[in-house]
């Protein structure tokens, strides 16, 4: 197979980390955690777990390749409907991944973000993002999104509902309602739309994931289970990402 940005097929120390200037950002839906657990015999909080260290190692590739915003699809609007116990182990990630990893994020000049409805989550995992938002706020490298208890439709309902509330209120009018003052309703109001979509774990679909912000952006789908996915299938995508026509519906 040739991967064009590693030297001589080396392994991960000689790969090269190119900056793409036209991406700025990246989002992922990281599928794959629970199969990856069941094909060894592990109960599915295993993969969710295992996906921790993926999770770290693709933050510090984007960093290398300056992307601007990194957006992780944590936790979904839908995914309450998982079995409690499986609910409590997801909702424990948040916490578990940055005990572990918040000072090489804040050595790597990561800031966290998060979009979503937080007010529905356990105080812990609240607590534990608002803690590392704040600690994160003075850095200006990556921007690392954690999408949780987030849903697309959730969110442009409740974009609906301000909006229409500004508009009754006489702050906005409804015949300059354009797409651009819309977004500012959103929870992703501060960043621009992501450039690519990554999916892992072989299904290709949005699940309901930024389906405004998505209209224009460039989809990589891998069969790799999350767990699994490396450095090197990140960078492929970006290659990929690289060699793609984007012409926003021009010719
Ligand atoms: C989907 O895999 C994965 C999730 C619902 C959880 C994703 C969370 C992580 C990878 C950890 C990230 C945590 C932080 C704090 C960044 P699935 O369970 O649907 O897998 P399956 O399709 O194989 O069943």
């Amino acid at each position: 197979m040739n991967i064009p940005f590693l030297k001589n097929k080396q392994p991960e120390e000689a790969l090269q980390y190119p900056v793409d200037h036209t991406l700025d950002h990246v989002a992922i839906i990281m599928d794959g955690n629970g199969r990856w657990a069941q094909k060894r015999g592990l109960p599915r909080a295993a993969g969710h777990k295992e996906g921790l260290s993926t999770v770290f190692k693709i933050v510090k590739a984007a960093v290398k390749c300056k992307v601007n915003v990194l957006t992780l699809y944590t936790f979904s609007t839908e995914n309450w409907k998982r079995p409690k116990s499986e609910v409590d182990v997801i909702l424990r990630l948040p916490k578990e991944f940055l005990s572990v990893y918040l000072p090489d994020l804040i050595s790597n000049n990561v800031r966290i973000e998060s979009i979503g409805d937080l007010e529905k989550l356990p105080a812990h995992t609240r607590e534990a993002i608002e803690y590392a938002i704040a600690r994160t706020r003075d850095n200006d490298g990556l921007q690392l999104n954690l999408a949780l208890n987030y849903g697309s439709r959730h969110e442009i309902l409740h974009s609906m509902k301000e909006l229409i509330t500004d508009i009754n209120a006489g702050k906005l009018s409804l015949d300059e309602l354009n797409e651009e003052q819309f977004s500012t309703y959103l929870y992703t109001k501060d960043v621009k739309d992501p450039d690519l979509l990554i999916r892992t774990g072989g299904e290709k679909r949005l699940s309901n994931f930024l389906l405004w912000q998505l209209a224009y952006t460039e989809f990589w789908f891998s069969d790799v289970l999350w767990p699994d996915f490396t450095e090197v299938e990140f960078l492929r995508a970006l290659e990929q990402f690289r060699q793609r026509n984007r012409r926003y519906g021009g010719v």
